[in-house]
C-alpha cells in the first residue's frame, strides 16, 4: 500500500438513513496536517458507533470516516518530534469526530495529538486497549488517588462486558482489587471471571432498589459506564469515603440523586473525559499500560474485525450486545 488511494469505512446518509460502506479515497482529500500516518489498527468505541449512525452531536458533516482510535506508522512529518517510520498512537482529540478517523488506512493529524508507541506495546496491543482501555485506566488512577487500596473492599464495574467495563475488570483485578462485575449478560460469567472478576451479578441487583436516599454500603469504589438510574443506585450503595468514577451514558444523560451519600458518607463522584486528558497524563498512563498495568487477561478481551465486517459490529454495540473490545485491522494481507 502506498499513499494515494486508500480504503476507508465511510458513513453517509441515503434515503434518510445512515449506512456505512468501504470506499476508496485519496490521501490528497485528507486535511493537510503535520503528520500523515499509515494506520495499521484501530478499535471500535461507542462514540464511533454514534458517529457512524449520524449522531450530529459527534459528527457534523457527512460523508465521514469515523474512528477515534488509530495506531500506525508515520509516513510523512512536518514536525521534528516525529520521523517517517516511527510507530505512533493517536486517540481522541477531534480524530473520528470531525477529522477523518482510524477506520481509514490513512489519517492526517496535528503532531500534538500523537504519542510515540511505548516500548512495551505492539501497535496491535495498543488498539486492543484503545480509548476504552485508556478510560478504564484513568478511572483506576482516580480511584487509587483517593487512597482506595487493593484487598480492602469490593470495587464495582457496571456495563462489565462492554469495552470500558471489561478492561476495567481486567485491570483492577490485575492490580489486586476485589472486583464485582455487574452485567445484563450473566451467560458471560465465565468470561468475566477469566478476566479476574471475583463476583458476577445481574445488573438488576444494583439498579432494582428502593428509592431510599441511602442504601446498605456495598462498594468502596466503582467505575460506572452506564449512567442514569444505575449511577444513582451505585452512589447510594457506596460506602464511607467511597469513590464513584462516572464515564458513560449508555442509559442516558440524566442523573437524579440526593446529597446524603455525599454529606453523610463522604462519597466522591468523579468524572472522566478521556478525550480531554492532558498529554502528560496520557503519556504516564500509556507508559503504565505498557508495563505493570498491562493486565495479562487483556489478550482475551478482543475480537478482530475487517473494515467490511465493521457495520455489523456497529449495530451490535448500539444494541448493547458488545462483549469486550473490537480490534479493527487495516493492513491489507
Ligand atoms: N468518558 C469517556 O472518556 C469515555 C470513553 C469511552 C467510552 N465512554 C462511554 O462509556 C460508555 C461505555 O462505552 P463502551 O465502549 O464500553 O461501550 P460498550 O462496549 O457498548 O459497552 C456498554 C455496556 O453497557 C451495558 N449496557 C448496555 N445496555 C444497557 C442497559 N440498557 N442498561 C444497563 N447496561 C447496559 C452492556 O454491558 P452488560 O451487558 O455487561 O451490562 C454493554 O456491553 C458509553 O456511554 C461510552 O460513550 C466514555
Amino acid at each position: 500500500m502506498s499513499s494515494g488511494n486508500y480504503k476507508a469505512l465511510v458513513a453517509e446518509e441515503k434515503n434518510g438513513r445512515f449506512a456505512q460502506s468501504v470506499k476508496t479515497i485519496q490521501t490528497d482529500d485528507l486535511p493537510n496536517n503535520d503528520l500523515l500516518i499509515r494506520v495499521h489498527y484501530s478499535s471500535l468505541n461507542y462514540k464511533d458507533a454514534l458517529s457512524a449512525s449520524g449522531n450530529k452531536g459527534i459528527t457534523k458533516n457527512y460523508p465521514f470516516t469515523p474512528g477515534i482510535d488509530a495506531a500506525g506508522v508515520v509516513e510523512k512529518s512536518r514536525d521534528i518530534r516525529f520521523k517517517p517510520g516511527q510507530p505512533v498512537i493517536v486517540t481522541s482529540y477531534d480524530l473520528g469526530m470531525n477529522t477523518p478517523g482510524g477506520f481509514g488506512q490513512y489519517i492526517s493529524v496535528p503532531a500534538d495529538w500523537a504519542i510515540h508507541l511505548p516500548g512495551g506495546l505492539s501497535l496491535k496491543e495498543s488498539m486492543m486497549i484503545g480509548t476504552s482501555g485508556l478510560t478504564a485506566a484513568i478511572g483506576t488512577e482516580k480511584i487509587i488517588s483517593q487512597n482506595i487500596k487493593p484487598d480492602v473492599s469490593d470495587v464495582l464495574i457496571t456495563g462489565a462486558t462492554g469495552a470500558v467495563g471489561s478492561f476495567a475488570v481486567a485491570l483492577l483485578s490485575h492490580l489486586g482489587f476485589r472486583v464485582t462485575a455487574a452485567t445484563g449478560k450473566t451467560d458471560q460469567e465465565e468470561f468475566l471471571k477469566r478476566l479476574g472478576a471475583q463476583r458476577v451479578i445481574h445488573r438488576d441487583e444494583i439498579s432494582d432498589v428502593k428509592s431510599r436516599p441511602l442504601l446498605s454500603s456495598k462498594w468502596v469504589a466503582a467505575i460506572d459506564t452506564v449512567g442514569g438510574e444505575m449511577l444513582d443506585a451505585v452512589i447510594r450503595q457506596s460506602g464511607h469515603n467511597g469513590v464513584v468514577a462516572c464515564c458513560g451514558n449508555v442509559l442516558g444523560n440524566e442523573l437524579h440523586t440526593n446529597v446524603l451519600p455525599f454529606i453523610l458518607r463522604g462519597v466522591s463522584l468523579v468524572g472522566i473525559d478521556s478525550g480531554i486528558a492532558h498529554m502528560a497524563d496520557r503519556l504516564r498512563i500509556w507508559n503504565r499500560l505498557s508495563a505493570d498495568w498491562k493486565p495479562p487477561a487483556f489478550e482475551q478481551l478482543y475480537t478482530q474485525s475487517s473494515l467490511e465486517e465493521l457495520p455489523g459490529k456497529i449495530e451490535n454495540i448500539l444494541a448493547g450486545k458488545q462483549i469486550g473490545k473490537v480490534l479493527v485491522g487495516l493492513v491489507d494481507k
